[in-house]
């Protein structure tokens, strides 16, 4: 199986391509610092395909991912990966338009090229990178949460895409809790944070099992339907 991880220069997308690597699978990996992929692919003595790219520029972005698909080969699962958080409590503008350019427009305009690509080629998979954080707002990262919730929500709309047209497409919505990686470094009092490395096995394993959704790690499961179902009164205290 060729395995395609976006965003996978750093954290979650890193350790799942490494973990695809050592499974045995020709794999493909994205992002936008050209010499991290350069020593990616060194280390992995060639192993693992890369491609440079911003998903931010849309356009590009979608034909870069297909030349790397096409270079591999072809690709039998894309997760798409790449995304951006930062904490804005003071809400300013230009960080929340980064936030939102990288997960909506940028997640959309690839995983769109995935699901095209798969439609044309009869069947495949597609993986989105959403979190916990995109079922409730957050009062301190606002874009990043209501980007996840687009990211979730985009994929549900594809997974019934596919159904409504009968294409073998299967769309699974990964949704992490914490895990310790660069974007969670500021964060203080988190709980259940997880390695990147235990990360990657559970989205490997969800993705061999062709889950719909799948929690990282499996505990936050749990968290998410207290979190759902917390009246707002309590909600904003916690
Ligand atoms: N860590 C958590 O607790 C957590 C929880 C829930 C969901 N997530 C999600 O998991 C995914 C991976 O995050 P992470 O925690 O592993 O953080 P990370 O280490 O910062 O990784 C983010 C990855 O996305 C890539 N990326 C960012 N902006 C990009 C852009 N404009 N174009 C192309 N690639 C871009 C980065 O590569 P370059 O910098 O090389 O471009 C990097 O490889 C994200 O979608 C994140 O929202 C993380």
């Amino acid at each position: 199986m060729n395995i395609v991880v976006t965003g996978g220069t750093s954290g979650i997308g890193r350790a799942l391509a490494e973990l695809c690597v050592r499974k045995g699978h020709k794999t493909g990996v994205t992002g936008r610092r050209g010499e991290l992929l350069e020593e990616i692919r060194a280390a992995s003595g060639g192993k693992i395909e890369t491609a440079e790219m911003d998903v931010t520029d849309c356009g590009r972005a979608r034909l870069q991912l297909l030349e790397l698909v096409k270079r591999m080969g072809g690709a039998d699962i894309i997760v798409l990966n790449a995304g951006a958080g930062r904490l804005n409590p003071r809400l300013d503008w230009d960080e929340e338009r980064k936030v939102i350019e990288t997960n909506t427009l940028g997640f959309a305009a690839t995983a769109l090229a995935a699901y095209k690509y798969f439609a044309d080629k009869g069947g495949g998979h597609i993986a989105g990178i959403s979190s916990v954080a995109g079922l409730r707002g957050s009062s301190r990262a606002p874009a990043y949460s209501a980007s996840k919730a687009f990211v979730s929500n985009y994929l549900e709309g594809l997974r019934f895409h596919a159904a409504y047209l009968g294409l073998p497409i299967t769309v699974t919505d990964v949704r992490p809790g914490f895990v310790r990686t660069a974007m969670t470094k500021p964060l203080k009092n988190v709980f259940w944070m997880s390695e990147p490395d235990e990360a990657a096995r559970q989205i490997y394993t969800a993705l061999l099992k062709k889950k719909k959704c799948a929690y990282v790690t499996r505990r936050w499961r749990l968290a998410a339907c207290l979190l759902q179902n917390l009246p707002d009164f309590i909600y904003e205290r916690f």
